[in-house]
């Protein structure tokens, strides 16, 4: 199993270019499964969950075809089998997001139930619940969600939590339902506003993604679409991180920054110097980080996937930070790899107390979710001497190529087989 081996201490300078957003290529390249024809998708990221999504639509019966330089096609005409199995699912909770599709176009399908992850329970049932309000029969059946309509309708639908995968699974099955669905208290996600803008590329009627309410009024049939895939928003703030926290001058090139707002408010606070120009953001740490307080939240809200990278940067800040998660309620796994590095935090519940320290030092360290593992990659570029991280393939679900990025940028960083 792969290693990423770091020596802290390099200060990152050069230009990085922000990939395709991962979370917004799964569910738009899970939509071609609502239409006959080639779609064609490009600035597809080459992340171990797109492969995972590409082997899950070639089971259920769809055409993919991956070319080397970002461009994916997928034909879903030959769409017959329903089910995602466990084998699929149990990789990538994402896999979920064929549910609505399978429905709207088979009018049946069985999938896994995901089960937990690492980072909290994370169940499903607000999808299962819009698709049982959009005319759904919904049995759980060993261990699978079966599901049957013989048309879907369209109704009003309130959402208890935002849920950006409900959401966008909610979506792709109305789409094709009969009549108007409204989607009430939707995450707001660009990542749903990616995916609202392929369906209506596709012949979909869909208003209000961004906002908080998202009309669709269903269609008969939707054709085959071109998709460009919007930067990554995660892989942006932790490039940016990485820059702040190794006192480093890093310019993003090709990111998105009006998805960064929250990112970038707090790495002002905490010092850093930001100018956007364009697609373009260059990031240059403080001599000094100073401390601030973080709450995650639903978008534009602070993201839960930037709290772990954040808390690297408090973990050597002036001063004392509170970091409250309230996305995921087991979302503190980096916390005890942070303190083999010296860290200084105490959790209490949902919320962590990070003190910051002069230094980390440098250790062999693992994680079992991807952020967490980014931010042990963070930790290893300013602690002292040598830190090995362990598991890698979590980070290859989520990040391409992040050592040769890092290594581009000044970093002494490399991957042991
Ligand atoms: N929730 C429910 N019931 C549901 C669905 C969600 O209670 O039926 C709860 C969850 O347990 C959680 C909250 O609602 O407390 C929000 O979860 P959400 O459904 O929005 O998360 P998700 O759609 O499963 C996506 C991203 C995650 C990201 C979260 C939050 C994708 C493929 N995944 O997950 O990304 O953390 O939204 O922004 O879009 C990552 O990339 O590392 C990652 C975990």
């Amino acid at each position: 199993m792969d290693r990423i081996i770091v020596e802290g201490g390099r200060r990152l300078s050069g230009e990085v270019r922000i990939g395709g957003a991962k979370n917004a290529a799964l569910p738009i390249l899970v939509s071609s499964l609502l239409t006959d024809g080639w779609n064609t998708y490009e600035n597809v990221p080459r992340l171990q969950d797109v492969r995972s999504i590409q082997l899950l639509l070639g089971h259920l019966g769809a055409a993919v075809e991956d070319s080397e330089d970002g461009v994916i096609r997928i034909d879903a005409t030959g769409l017959s089998d329903p089910e995602a199995p466990y084998d699929l699912v149990r990789k990538m909770r994402a896999s979920i997001l064929v549910l609505g599709p399978l429905v709207a176009r088979l009018r049946r399908a069985r999938v896994s139930l995901p089960g937990g992850c690492a980072i909290g329970a994370r169940p499903i049932d607000l999808h299962l619940k819009g698709l049982a309000q959009l005319g759904a029969d919904i049995d759980l059946r060993h261990g699978y969600v079966e599901a049957r309509a013989d048309r879907l309708r369209g109704a009003d639908i309130y959402f208890d939590i935002p849920t950006v995968t409900g959401t966008e699974n909610l979506m792709m099955a109305a789409a094709l339902a009969d009549g108007r669905t409204l989607l009430r208290n939707v995450a707001r996600e660009p990542e749903v506003s990616a995916l609202a803008d392929t369906l209506n590329a596709m012949g979909a009627k869909i208003s209000g993604a961004g906002t908080s309410m998202i009309t669709i009024d269903g269609v008969e049939a939707l054709r085959p679409a071109r998709t460009r895939i919007m930067p990554d928003r995660i892989e942006s703030g932790t490039f940016m991180v990485a820059a702040s926290l190794t006192k480093g001058d890093v310019t993003l090139v090709d990111c998105e920054p009006d998805h960064l707002g929250a990112t970038i408010d707090k790495l002002r606070l905490v010092g850093s110097q930001i100018e956007i120009n364009g697609r373009t953001v260059r990031v240059r740490g403080p001599e000094a980080i100073s401390s601030v307080d973080i709450k995650t939240l639903p978008y534009p809200g602070f993201p839960t996937d930037m709290q772990a990278q954040f808390m690297v940067l408090m973990s050597i800040a002036g001063g004392l930070s509170v970091i409250s998660e309230t996305i995921f309620e087991n979302r503190f796994i980096h916390v005890e790899e942070l303190k083999r590095l010296g860290a200084d935090i105490t959790i209490s519940g949902n919320t962590a107390v990070v003190r910051g320290r002069a230094r980390l030092s440098g250790a062999p360290v693992m994680a079992t979710d991807l952020r967490a593992s980014a931010s042990l990659i963070l930790a290893g570029l300013v602690a002292e001497g040598v830190t090995e991280v362990n598991r890698v393939y979590h980070l290859d679900r989520g990040y391409e190529s992040i050592e040769k990025k890092f290594s581009a940028l000044g970093a002494a960083i490399r991957r042991v087989s």
